[in-house]
């Protein structure tokens, strides 16, 4: 007979955190928020950290070159998806490596020749103020010019002027030579009051810009996570079809982490998979398994110590509908529980602790706590990131609002069909297991992020925790009712926001 757990399955908005004893001094920006990604040998340090807990899906909608970039900025890894020819996703993973922190290769460039009816779409559709003029409209082209949104008025300027009659032209550009290193950029940037820099070859060929903004950011968010050599950090996915070519291409392009990217990873295309890699890289490279949801599929994922960390998850995606599709799956707070209980007891027998990642459905902040409270490492999120203005895919206008397409893995449109059937090539897409939608655009990465980040620090103060170990130790969690879900929000009190004014069956507390 069936197996039932006497348990339901329980998600994250059931549980809230207990205070525990904050200790004088103790204080949100004195948090450590460093984790790892490696599996720990007996108290051994871990090969491989980040410096937030917090990684990026392995999606087409989500973890891009910029993407991956911005995030390593932050602290964080990007995880490349695999669901591209091998080629394609080598080539991020080097743009990703090769990017020179503070130097940025233009991504909008127009001509001398462009209007400013243009140049307006491109500020609006990008976001950014300032556009470099090119010979030939390329990012390397021979620079002509600079021009920002202060050069033109949009109201009394006529639109179909050429960019020629309003930018700045070269000759009275600031610029820095190739090779000058970052810190000189930023002097230039500071003496001549600049917002802008771009940096110029021999030639007065466009190589590169240095951006004040990215100064100030970087002032900020001293976490970047780089490697021995100053590179930023990436991860990337790979597939139990293709591992053979794919897994080495990747590593000679310096990913630093890969991580197998299935639906269900409790089954032998996986181990087969797993064990290639180490048989032929040995234990330098981090390698994550997954997605599973119970103890068995942990302990079949860990028992021959091929494994770093173990991804956790499946049917609370965002865009999934695995759940529904097939009838697989489970709360994400019981999977996590669960795995985790069971890796603190591997640990206990073995020495050998197996870092945990709580991977999609993370809707909100308070989400992204109890799950690193309940015992997870780190976090994947998909959704979180495809808002950001860094994510793929283009800003989109809908009804005066600002939106960012978000698809799954297992739409028709990502046809990720590796990710999904596992061994059976010729099934590839039988049926969707994802959506196609959109979400809000939020705006920089950054700014989220810190928002974010800066929740979780106050609740591990809260709990009296320095260190996400010590949170997860000391956590003591409470499971709700509903009727103290609806009092989480709000009660009986009038919200006016710019836009609305809620009406009072939007109350929530009826009383
Ligand atoms: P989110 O953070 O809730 O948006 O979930 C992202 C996670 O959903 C990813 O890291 C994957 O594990 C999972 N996922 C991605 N695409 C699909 C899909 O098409 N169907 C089901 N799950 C998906």
């Amino acid at each position: 007979m069936a197996k039932i757990f006497k348990d339901p399955s329980r998600t994250f908005s059931e549980y809230l955190l207990i205070p525990r004893l904050t200790r004088k001094g103790q204080r949100p920006e004195r948090v450590d928020l460093s984790t790892p990604l490696s599996a720990i040998e007996q108290n051994q340090l871990p090969r491989f950290k980040v410096n937030i807990p917090v990684v990026s899906a392995c999606m087409q909608s989500v973890s891009g070159t910029r993407l991956s970039v911005a995030l390593a900025r932050q602290g964080g890894l990007g995880f490349i998806y695999c669901s591209q020819p091998i080629k394609e996703q080598v080539d991020m993973v080097r743009q990703v490596k090769a990017h020179k922190a503070g130097f940025v290769t233009s991504d909008s460039n127009i001509t001398e020749e462009t209007t400013l009816r243009e140049v307006i779409s491109l500020m609006e559709r990008t976001g950014h103020s300032t556009v470099p003029v090119t010979s030939d409209g390329s990012a390397n082209g021979k620079l002509k010019g600079l021009i920002t949104d202060q050069d033109f008025w949009e109201f009394e300027d006529n639109l179909d002027n050429k960019v020629k009659q309003h930018m700045t032209p070269v000759k009275d550009v600031i610029y820095g030579e190739d090779g000058i290193s970052l810190r000189e950029a930023n002097n230039l940037l500071h003496r001549h009051k600049k917002d802008c820099l771009p940096i110029l070859d021999r030639s007065g060929n466009l190589v590169a810009l240095v951006f004040k903004k990215d100064y100030v950011d970087h002032r900020r968010h001293p976490l970047e996570l780089l490697d021995d050599s100053k590179r930023l950090c990436v991860g990337a996915a790979v597939n139990t079809y293709d591992f053979v070519d794919r897994v080495p291409a990747l590593i000679s392009a310096g990913a630093d982490v890969l991580c197998f990217d299935s639906s269900d990873g409790f089954n032998e295309y996986q181990m087969e998979g797993l064990q290639w890699i180490r048989k032929h890289f040995g234990n330098e490279i981090v390698l994550g398994g997954g997605n599973v949801i119970s103890a068995e599929g942990f302990d079949y994922l860990v028992n021959n110590e091929l494994v770093d960390f173990v991804k956790v998850g499946i049917g609370g995606g965002s865009i999934c509908i695995t759940r529904e599709q097939k009838g697989i799956g489970r709360g994400q707070a019981s999977a996590l529980l669960d795995i985790v209980e069971r890796r603190d007891a591997w640990f206990n027998e073995t020495g050998r602790y197996i870092p945990i990642c709580s991977d999609g459905g993370l809707a909100i902040d308070t989400q992204i706590i109890i799950a690193l409270a309940m015992g997870a490492d780190f976090v994947m999120m998909g959704r979180y990131f495809a808002m950001t203005d860094e994510s793929p895919t283009p800003k989109t206008t809908i009804n005066g609002q600002m939106y960012k397409p978000y698809w799954g893995e297992g739409t028709r449109r990502a046809r990720n069909w590796q990710r999904y059937n596992e061994g059976v090539e010729s099934r590839k897409m039988m049926f969707e297991e994802g959506v196609d939608a959109y979400v809000p655009l939020v705006g920089p990465l950054s700014e989220v992020l810190e928002s974010t980040l800066d929740k979780l620090r106050s609740t591990m103060v809260n709990v009296g925790s320095d260190s996400l170990s010590e949170f997860r130790e000391q956590a003591i969690l409470t499971m709700v009712s509903e009727q103290s879900v609806i009092e989480a929000g709000t009660s009986n009190v009038f919200q006016f926001s710019p836009n609305r004014i809620l009406e009072p069956p939007e109350w929530g507390n009826p009383g």
